[in-house]
């Protein structure tokens, strides 16, 4: 390479740099370093290309319909959000049994999250009734029939999607503890008429049937 070739080169550069990095409009001009911008790695929620057989342009596709992460097969629960739901949901067995260990467990659980309304020994007496922050139910408390003969079923669609005031418990317990919860409010509304199950009933899960036309809840 010539001299002159040279200097032309090593002088227009100072040019070069000084105009090719402005941004003007919608143009940002050259980037640096574009890896810091566009990562070379898939980001879940974005593509850089979208393309036919990816319209929402994310990396991260949505698990095929009725998907369920391993290990959670039991938070299938086959009932919807609606009334019908909720009448359907009398036949939802226990998928842990009332064992004086998982008893146990529902008490420490019902004293975190369900006492400050219903109460200790749900009659209804928390703070949360008692200051009258919030309506109680209508019964007037687990010791009432309604409670008495309310088929579990029944508690466990009321702690998976709330139900009137109370709102839904699902994010706090999985499902073995939402069984133990239940049984542990049989135990006090029964009192002495409740029967613990023997350590050894407390392997048997429900199978679930998840049809295609339920939109089962699987959280
Ligand atoms: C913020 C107050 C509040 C908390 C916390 C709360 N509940 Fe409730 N619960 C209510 C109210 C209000 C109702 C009455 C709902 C209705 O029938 O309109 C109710 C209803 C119920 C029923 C009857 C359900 C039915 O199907 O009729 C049961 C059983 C019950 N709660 C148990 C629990 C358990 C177990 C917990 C803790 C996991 C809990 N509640 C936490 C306020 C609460």
């Amino acid at each position: 390479m010539s001299t002159i070739k040279k200097y032309a080169i090593i002088l227009s550069l100072p040019v070069i740099s000084l105009t090719s990095c402005v941004s003007e409009g919608n143009d940002p001009g050259i980037e640096y370093s574009p890896n810091m911008y566009i990562s070379q790695a898939y980001e879940p929620y974005s593509q850089e290309k979208e393309f036919d057989y990816n319209p929402n342009g994310m990396t991260m596709r949505l698990p095929v319909n009725g998907t369920i992460a391993r290990g959670q097969l039991d938070y299938v629960y086959p009932h919807p959000n609606t009334a019908e739901g909720y009448e359907a949901s009398v036949s939802f067995q226990p998928q842990f049994a009332a064992t004086k260990e998982n008893v146990q467990e529902g008490e420490r659980l019902y004293n975190i999250y369900c006492w400050h309304c219903h109460g200790k020994k749900g009659a209804n007496d928390g703070p949360i009734f008692k200051t009258k922050k919030m309506n109680p139910p209508p019964w007037a408390g687990y010791d009432d029939p309604y409670i008495k003969e309310l088929p579990v079923g029944k508690i466990y669609h009321t702690i998976q999607y709330g139900k009137g005031f109370m709102g839904s418990h699902a994010a706090m317990l999985n499902p073995e503890q939402r069984w133990q919860v239940i049984h542990y409010v049989k135990y006090l509304s029964l009192g002495d008429a409740f029967t613990f199950a023997s350590d050894d009933e407390d392997l048997a899960v429900a199978e679930v049937e998840v049809s295609d036309s339920t939109e089962a809840a699987t959280n």
